[in-house]
């Protein structure tokens, strides 16, 4: 683990090296939040734990589920796409929605990045919690880092799919109850994951709406043979797998409203949580009173490149307003749009929502990091807009 971290912060950095310094930052961050009692993030993930009646925690053990939670979120991209068939063509392997660190290891965008590994220690049944990272948009319920937690589950060779398929099916519905209460109505979806086949998303009818809770499915053979290292035998070795969001479980259990809040400091949210409350549902967060938001437009012409292409992708104006304005950004979105017919070029123009979880904010200091991002635009992404 040490030395993986030691190659986030390598310098020079390597010309792939996509990953701003406040991600740097939290990624090298111990304890993470699922680890901090009693976090909400700890309390879902102590929930679950308890569901799957985990019998330790590192340990190598056929009696029940292990509970991994301190892996580096530093992984190869072998382990976080290739292991998983994920085809090269695929959207996750875009630098514009990934964190490389350099062309062999990457911030993990998913924690199946370690199901082959984990199979490879010769664990059979496991959950894994980490931190994962996605270049994403800039609103309540995205966040570049968040909290996933993978389970996986290996059977007898003489299983059948259909057995695993059902017994995924019972074993997931009857975590959705354990989590959102005995009468919680369940139904499933068809997915396409590149992993597994087939793809299930499962939903929860909450609160009058139904709600994506997790991916699953039953693990391509290709991918469970290598983690058993059963080269060319005949038989299928069948497993599944599924992956889940903390902070969307989180959210919607606790009915907490702004993602930002999970990285909060402030004891008036710390307060409203207790260690009991990783058995127990009911609990509902009060918002502590909201603070004006102040908004502001920043408007640039996106350049094209001597291939006559734009090279502008809006994630990287989200990193650059996360590293300056960092939590107290709350939203980003285009408001406009425009083609120039002379010289077919686009502006476009983005509103800039800021706004504290904790305090009111002053114009002087959204004035301030508004002409820092203004400038930052400049020089970071000179060859890509116009101001
Ligand atoms: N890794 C998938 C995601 O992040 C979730 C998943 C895990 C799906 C395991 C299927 C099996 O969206």
């Amino acid at each position: 683990n040490a030395a993986l971290k030691e190659l986030l912060t390598a310098t020079p950095a390597h010309p792939n090296n996509n990953i701003p310094p406040h991600i740097t930052e939290r990624a090298l961050m111990e304890p993470k939040l699922y680890q901090i009692s009693p976090h909400p993030l700890y309390l879902i993930k102590k929930r679950i734990e308890d569901y799957f009646k985990v019998v330790g925690h590192n340990v190598n053990s056929d009696e029940g589920f292990v509970s991994m939670d301190s892996m580096a979120p530093i992984v190869t991209l072998e382990a976080n796409f290739d292991s998983l068939l994920i085809p090269q063509d695929h959207v996750s392997r875009s630098p514009s929605d990934t964190y490389y660190i350099n062309d062999e290891y990457l911030l993990r965008c998913h924690t199946s990045a370690h199901q082959v590994q984990l199979l490879k220690q010769g664990h059979r049944q496991f959950l894994c919690t980490g931190d994962v990272y996605r270049r994403d948009d800039i609103d309540r319920s995205h966040y570049p880092i968040f909290h996933q937690m993978e389970g996986v589950k290996v059977f007898d060779e003489d299983a059948t799919e259909e057995q695993v398929l059902d017994d995924l099916k019972a074993t997931l519905e009857g975590l959705a109850k354990h989590l959102f209460g005995a009468e919680a109505e369940c139904r499933w979806v068809e997915e396409y994951f590149p992993f597994t086949d087939p793809s299930l998303e499962l939903e929860v009818f909450f609160d009058g709406e139904w709600l994506e809770v997790l991916g699953c499915g039953v693990m391509r053979p290709e991918i469970v043979k290598n983690g058993l290292g059963k080269g060319d035998s005949d038989t299928l070795p069948r497993a599944w797998a599924f992956g889940l969001g903390l902070e969307r479980l989180a959210m919607i259990l606790f009915q907490i409203p702004d993602i930002r809040l999970f990285w909060s400091d402030d004891e008036r949210f710390w307060k409203q949580f207790s260690e009991d409350m990783a058995m127990d549902g009911s609990a509902t967060f009060q918002t502590y009173s909201k603070f004006p938001p102040v908004y502001k437009d920043v408007s640039f012409w996106l350049k094209k490149n001597e291939n006559d292409v734009v090279t502008f992708h809006p994630n990287d104006l989200l990193d650059l307003v996360r590293g300056i304005a960092g939590d107290l950004a709350e939203n980003v979105e285009m408001v406009d749009q425009f083609v120039n017919p002379k010289t077919t070029l686009e502006s476009q123009c983005y509103r800039i929502t800021y706004r504290s979880m904790d305090r009111s904010l002053t114009n002087e200091e959204i004035d301030e990091l508004q002409e820092n991002l203004r400038s930052k635009i400049e020089s970071a992404l000179a060859d890509k807009v116009e101001l």
